[in-house]
Order: structure tokens, then C-alpha cells, then sequence
């Protein structure tokens, strides 16, 4: 932290509240809003810039849309649309069963579940999916994707380190959920007894190998242990709010891994306290690039987030509310939007896969 806290000109003593009349706060924050933070208070939005010239910018893609090489082929793997030495970020339109089960070497794996059902065969068992569970895999753990529609979509998550929970702290063991709604697999001791040839595909160094099996591999008959794949559903989120300040989007971690957070925003209460901003300021998260995926919306039809966009702020980006909200006539009640964050520490190369379909964000 700092060794000084000056405050000098035109401010708020209490930053997010009691904004000086004509003025717009530009939030600098280190750290992903944990460590130092200086407010800045200025006569225009920090994001109302009339063009960019150069490659740093705020970006957008619709994942909806994407044509992905897993929707036709049973083969394909997930589309990688950025990465860093830590953390890479896929999609995936997996419209069948694998015909191979697969194993991740390079790290663990988050899947979350946009859309679609179906069942995750992992070592340890079965754990059955549908829309809004976030599926994770330890590292090295093998499994087959066998989903049961065909429209679907699914982001990937893929970390070098292990995935695990920010530390609770003072709020205690229940928020924003109780570890015992996790869901780890049941053995599926039926399995194992067919002949035939079974295909493991082993992902390492991002080369694939084949490791082929006389006998289906998921013929474990129990396990027990401190590691496991776990299903997670974002209805089992329970997120902090207050009534009289907006919580930094760390306030929303929901998981870590070393160089990333990520975090689910689920609906909640807006603050409703007339002198506190009720959408978050304008920003600087200097030491994270953000990816934020669109969940989804208590009021699909009234919002311009449509589920499925995918937002893309490099660190040292402005951004913030995309509407002015200053201009609005009332607060919202409710913070209506699900939204899912991947902030990492070292700067994402952007793929062609994710270039293609990327454009500039439109600030209204
Ligand atoms: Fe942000």
C-alpha cells in the first residue's frame, strides 16, 4: 500500500459517494481494486474519446455467432480466443460427444456451461450439467464431454496453476456460498466391463498424443480425497452487496488461480442510499486486463447485454458504465445482469479466432 493518502482540489472525502456537483469520478485502482486506489474527479467521462489510433483498445465479440470448428467436429477442441503465460480462454460449440476422452497436462480447466445439458464423464465419475454450472477439472484429470443437446455453448477457462477460492475472511464460511453445495461425482461403477478401444487424448505443451485402452478408462470404482472435479451453479451464489456503496468486482471472486480471478456478478439489490453512485465509476484496473462474458439478465429483452457477448478491457483501459448514468432520471432497483470475469495479471494475446469477430465497444 501507499505511504500517503492526500487528497487534494475538488472531492469526495468518501470515493463512490457525495460526487462534487459536475463532476465524474475516474476510479485508478492497483492490485484488481485490493491494493491502492486513487479517485480522480473530472469535468468529462474518462471513456468519451472520439477515436483510437493504435492497437490498445476495448473490445467486443459475440461468441453466439462464432464459427467454431468444434460445432461440426466431433474432434475439435475449444477455440483458444486469448491467452497469457497463466490463464488461456476458450469457447467451445461442442454439439457432440467427444469421441475420445481427454486430458488437460498443461493445467487445470473451468468449464462454464452457457448453454446446453449433458453429462461430464470424468476418472472420478459423472457429474451432470446444464446452464449456469461452472464445471472444474483439476489438472491432468481425464474426462469426455457428452452433451445431450446440440445447441450449446461453453467457455473455457484453462489456468497453469491450480484453481481454488479467495480467501473468506471476515465474511465467514457462507459467502457468496456454502462449500457444501459443490458437487463432486459419484463413481459409476457399471462402466469398465465393454470390450473394445478407447482413445485418451493428452493435451501437453499444447501438443495432443493418443493413449489408446483395451477397456473404457472411467472404470474407477471409488475415490476419496482432497482434490476432485466439482460442479458449481451460479444459482448457489449468494453475492454481497450494499445498501450504500457498489462492491469492487473483487468483492465477487468466486474462484482463483495463480495470476487470475474469476469472478460471477449475479442480480441483487441496487444501492439504494440517494448520495452513493449506483453503477460503478469509471475505471482504470491497471494491473488486470478483464474478460467478461455476458450471462445472461433478470430482463433480457430490456438490457443491451445480450448473453453470450464477451468483453474484452486491456489494463490501463478506461471503462465503466456504457450509458451515462448520470442522465438516468431514477435509479434501477436492481442490479439485473450475470456476468462471469476473468481478470488476469499478465497482458492477453488476442487470437485471430477472437480478432475475426471483435470490434471496437460503442460508448452511448
Ligand atoms: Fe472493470
Amino acid at each position: 500500500m501507499g505511504v500517503f493518502r492526500e487528497s487534494k482540489g475538488v472531492v469526495s472525502r468518501q470515493g463512490q459517494a457525495q460526487r462534487p456537483e459536475g463532476t465524474y469520478e475516474d476510479q485508478y485502482s492497483r492490485h484488481g481494486f485490493a491494493g491502492d486506489q486513487a479517485m480522480l474527479y473530472r469535468r468529462h467521462p474518462a471513456t468519451a474519446w472520439t477515436r483510437i489510433e493504435g492497437p490498445f483498445r476495448n473490445t467486443v465479440a459475440d461468441t453466439n455467432v462464432m464459427d467454431l470448428p468444434d460445432r461440426t467436429d466431433p474432434r475439435a477442441l475449444p477455440t483458444v480466443l486469448m491467452f497469457n503465460e497463466d490463464v488461456a480462454v476458450a469457447v467451445s460449440h461442442r454439439s457432440e460427444p467427444m469421441p475420445f476422452h481427454y486430458r488437460n497436462a498443461d493445467g487445470d480447466e473451468l468449464i462454464f456451461v452457457q448453454r446446453g445439458r449433458g453429462v461430464l464423464r470424468t476418472d472420478f465419475g459423472p457429474l451432470r450439467f446444464g446452464e449456469g454450472d461452472y464445471l472444474v477439472v483439476p489438472k491432468a484429470v481425464t474426462y469426455r464431454m457428452v452433451p445431450e443437446t446440440t445447441d450449446n455453448l461453453f467457455y473455457v477457462v484453462r489456468t497453469t496453476g491450480p484453481i481454488g477460492f479467495p480467501e473468506r475472511g471476515v465474511l465467514g464460511q457462507y459467502v457468496p456460498f456454502d462449500f457444501g453445495v459443490l458437487e463432486t461425482p459419484e463413481p459409476d461403477p457399471a462402466r469398465g466391463d465393454e470390450s473394445g478401444e478407447w482413445e485418451v487424448v493428452v493435451e501437453q505443451t499444447g501438443r495432443l498424443s493418443s493413449i489408446f485402452y483395451p477397456f473404457d478408462p472411467m472404470d474407477v470404482v471409488g475415490w476419496q480425497g482432497t482434490v476432485a472435479p466439482f460442479r458449481l451453479n451460479i444459482r448457489d451464489i449468494r453475492s454481497i452487496s450494499a445498501e450504500r456503496l457498489d462492491i469492487p468486482p473483487s468483492g465477487y471472486a468466486t474462484f482463483d488461480a495463480p495470476g487470475c480471478w474469476i469472478c460471477t456478478f449475479t442480480p441483487r439489490p441496487m444501492q439504494s442510499d440517494p448520495d452513493s453512485s449506483f453503477v460503478p465509476p469509471y475505471h482504470r484496473n491497471v494491473d488486470y486486463d478483464e474478460v467478461s462474458f455476458i450471462l445472461g439478465s433478470e430482463d433480457e429483452g430490456a438490457t443491451a447485454h445480450r448473453s453470450g457477448l464477451l468483453y474484452v478491457n486491456p489494463q490501463g483501459a478506461h471503462h465503466g458504465p456504457d450509458a451515462n448514468p448520470f442522465s438516468q432520471p431514477e435509479r434501477p432497483a436492481r442490479f439485473t445482469t450475470y456476468l462471469l470475469n476473468v481478470d488476469v495479471v499478465r497482458p492477453l494475446t488476442l487470437t485471430a479466432a477472437y480478432e475475426a469477430y471483435a470490434t471496437d465497444q460503442q460508448r452511448r
